[in-house]
């Protein structure tokens, strides 16, 4: 396993990003956390190694201010976590095309954004890393969450696609797929109050169900320490499915065929 001593995490302030900055911290690794809150870190025993730098990372100026500042106070960071995201939910029919924008802005664009900008850092590690955290739904489709999958499916290309243009510089992209966590995230998710009266039932029934199921999920520790742990191997995949059950899961996907797999998918969230 290897050793980072620094690291650069998005999405800190709360959820899987804040359990990752404990872990990271308990592990002796400098962080520094980028989101729009500052969150209270003042209890941990590490807290003197981790610098929170407020900042909407779909706000370009502020993203590029935030990794200037970083770039003044270290020469080198061994891991970039991007991790911040947020959900939409809706029909497609009635989503606004700003909406999507937004979905795919703060998720997808952002996300590459950052790499862009920690690239010059990052290059100067021995063994960097770039962790993106994807979702279980970026390879299976989730109805009435379908620019919320889009946008983890092109985190999923994306890391594919990095690791073979990176490959020179020795940099390993991995995107890691959570299934179902307990965090904020099930509150934080814009619901589309518009919809066709036609699909309105349905939309509330699947709706209702994904959030359960988030309640009920993993913990935000458990998801973090996979992230920590992927991102330590010294011959990582590109893909990670996190959990033996959503593993299994993503793995029974690909083997079984898209007419049954969706026919299940729509049993489960239809
Ligand atoms: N929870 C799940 O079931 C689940 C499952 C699979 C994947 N995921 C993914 O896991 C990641 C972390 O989510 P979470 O579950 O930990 O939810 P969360 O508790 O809501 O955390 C989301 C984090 O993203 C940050 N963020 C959101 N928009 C931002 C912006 N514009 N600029 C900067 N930071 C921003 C938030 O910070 P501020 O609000 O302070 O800006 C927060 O720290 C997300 O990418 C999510 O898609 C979650």
């Amino acid at each position: 396993m290897l050793i980072f001593t620094r690291a650069i995490v998005t999405g800190g302030s709360s959820g899987i990003g804040a359990a990752l900055v404990n872990i990271l911290l308990r592990a002796g690794v400098e962080v520094i956390a980028l989101s729009r809150t500052v969150a209270d870190f003042s209890g941990h025993e590490q807290a003197e190694n981790l610098w929170q730098i407020p900042c909407d990372i779909t706000n370009e100026e502020q993203l590029a201010a935030a990794v200037e500042r970083i770039s003044e106070k270290w020469d080198y960071c061994d891991v970039l976590f991007s991790n911040a995201g947020f959900g939409i939910s809706g029909t497609v029919v009635s989503t606004e095309k700003s909406q999507m924008i937004k979905q795919f802005d703060v998720n997808f664009f952002s996300a590459v954004s950052l790499i862009q900008k920690c690239l010059p850092l990052l290059r100067k590690a021995k063994k960097p890393r770039i962790v993106v955290t994807s979702s279980v739904a970026g390879e299976i489709s989730i109805p009435y969450q379908s620019f919320y999958s889009a946008s983890k499916a092109s985190l999923n290309m994306l890391a594919l696609a990095l690791n073979t243009e990176l490959a020179s510089d020795e940099i390993k992209v991995i995107a890691v797929m959570p299934g179902d966590c307990q965090t904020g995230f099930t509150d934080n998710r814009e619901k589309n109050p518009e919809t066709w009266a036609c699909y309105e039932r349905s939309e509330a029934r699947s709706i209702k169900k994904m959030e359960k199921d988030e309640r009920a999920g993993y913990s935000a520790e458990f998801v973090a320490g996979r992230l920590f742990r992927y991102a330590r191997k010294k011959r990582p995949k590109a893909l990670y499915g996190v959990g033996l059950s959503y593993r299994l899961l993503l793995v029974a996907y690909k083997i079984f065929p898209i007419r049954l797999t969706g026919w299940v998918v729509s049993k489960m969230y239809g």
